[in-house]
């Protein structure tokens, strides 16, 4: 039996919508295909981008969205990609494929998907390959409202209305693809960099964000910020950190997505959890410099890296999703959750059809993963109030690999609802839950579940394979909550709680 014990009354920290984020980057078939076809296409489109896909991502209220890249952003030049389509610059893709990038996919083509999906714009910038003056002039390109050289060219093509930027990520893993630099090197470059980043809208600042650590990286934390943290003078909103999850944490042969072990699964679920010990020392090393957690810890990539599916082009990185991909999505939303008082963005990667994607494409067909049922189930969360709550901890696994059986993250909205997200990653056994509400008693409970066989999936011939259902056999009794909590489940409950 498991117990958790919530505490309504106290209140831990905001859940940010953002934490819910998302990325697409020029890579495989992210953004050209998955989201915009063009206004030709036979795919019903609105300006280009398919309505499928739009309606899909609505419906999980994606809060932000990160662009171009991932390493795609610093080797991108926004001016290739603005003006008329048939005169914009092609160029290789180097990282992802060496395909043509034709750039018919630019600034305003990204201001209008978010439009669409009524998203904030995260926007990421080029250190490793572009200029100050380049950045400079992207931003003011983007959100000046005035006479200037960049105004009036974003007028002249067709935008005289400038747009908002909500995030800025001044550089994307400068440690590698991002331009191979020491921290030192690139504290010094944040500075110079994020000086030109003006903010023209005194009343929407830009969120500007540091490029942070890949993984357990520690001194690239500790020597950034010993280079460039500003002690509140607006040099550094936050600093972002990339993890991802691959089995054994072996690059070499991280597995495919479906077909896998159960020594395989436990592995993955190991390996998410270690987001944990991440969010805790990264947080740690910044507590040190910023112990009111002014500066937030941006998770801007994060999710499962496989193999990629057999006969796919190994540079477009495309992996199928199962129920495996679900545990790691409900898994690292609820630690996002808990840790809101210093985690303010994470960024799924990516969006469409790359790596750990809520929705996979193929022709006009669409299919949503998995992982987009499991943002669906948490998108009550987006904007609550984080509510104290802890459980005691069984560790269930194989005889060399353990994870945590259970987690959990509680919330509560504007007008008092409970809202409860649980996971048992256990692959046989359920668990029998008690949950206490502290002084609280519920008066109604309604449930939803997400579960399936360890590597359920949904395909383009059967898309409905994996869904979530009603989760029934939630026994309330005054201030406990009594039910079992299957294997393989991601679970959410939403309390009414008596007055
Ligand atoms: O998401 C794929 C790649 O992973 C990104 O381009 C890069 O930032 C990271 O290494």
């Amino acid at each position: 039996m498991a117990k958790l014990y919530v505490n309504p009354e106290v209140k831990k920290g905001h859940i940010n919508p953002e934490l819910q984020g998302h990325f697409s980057e020029h890579l495989g078939r992210c953004i050209y295909e998955g989201i915009y076809v063009g206004e030709n296409s036979d795919i019903p489109n609105v300006n280009g981008m398919r309505t499928d896909v739009v309606e899909a991502l609505k419906e999980i209220q994606v809060p932000v969205l990160r662009w171009p890249g991932g390493c795609f952003a610093d080797e991108y030049h926004w001016k290739d990609g603005i003006g008329p389509k048939e005169k914009r610059k092609k160029m290789i893709n180097t990282h992802w494929g060496g395909v043509v990038e034709d750039n018919s996919f630019g600034t305003h083509e990204f201001m209008e998907l978010c439009r669409q999906l009524g998203c904030k714009t995260y926007v990421n910038g080029n250190v490793g390959s572009g200029t100050v003056q380049e950045m400079s002039e992207w931003v003011e390109y983007m959100t000046f409202n005035g006479v200037s050289p960049m105004a009036d060219l974003r007028a002249a093509n067709g935008h005289a209305e400038p747009w908002k930027v909500d995030y800025f990520g001044v550089g994307n893993e400068n440690w590698g693809c991002g331009g191979n630099m020491r921290p030192s090197y690139y504290g010094d470059l944040y500075r110079r960099y994020q000086t030109y980043v003006r903010n023209y809208d005194n009343e929407h600042p830009i969120f500007k964000v540091c490029c942070g650590a890949n993984g357990d990286d520690y001194s690239w934390t500790k020597g950034v910020l010993d280079t460039c943290f500003d002690h509140g003078n607006g040099f550094m909103n936050g600093l972002s950190l990339h993890y991802y999850t691959v089995p054994y944490g072996n690059w070499e042969h991280k597995g495919q997505a479906t077909g896998f072990s159960e020594e395989d699964w436990y592995s993955t679920m190991e390996k998410t959890m270690y987001m944990e010990t991440l969010l805790k020392r990264h947080g740690a090393i910044m507590d040190q410099f910023d112990p009111e957690k002014k500066i937030g810890m941006i998770v801007d990539e994060w999710g499962t890296w496989y193999d990629v599916e057999p006969g796919t082009n190994p540079g477009f990185l495309y992996q199928q999703n199962t129920i495996r991909d679900a545990l790691v999505a409900g898994i690292n939303l609820n630690l996002f959750n808990k840790h809101c008082d210093r985690v303010k963005m994470a960024n799924i990667a990516q969006m469409v059809n790359v790596l750990q994607a809520v929705i996979l494409t193929e022709g006009p067909k669409m299919i949503k993963t998995p992982t987009w049922h499991v943002f669906n189930l948490y998108k009550v969360h987006q904007g609550n109030e984080l509510v104290d709550s802890t459980m005691e901890h069984e560790m269930v696994g194989t005889e060399k690999i353990k994870a945590q059986k259970i987690t959990e993250s509680v919330s509560m909205d504007k007008d008092g609802r409970l809202y409860i997200t649980l996971t048992n990653l256990s692959l046989k056994d359920g668990e029998a839950m008690e949950v206490i509400l502290g002084q609280s008693a519920a008066k109604s409970v309604q449930g939803k579940i997400l579960t399936g066989a360890m590597d359920a999936h949904n395909t383009f011939d059967a898309p409905e394979t994996v869904q979530t259902a009603d989760f029934s056999g939630v026994t309330v009794s005054g201030e406990k909550l009594s039910f079992t909590l299957p294997p393989k489940s991601v679970v959410q409950l939403e309390v009414t709680l008596e007055n």
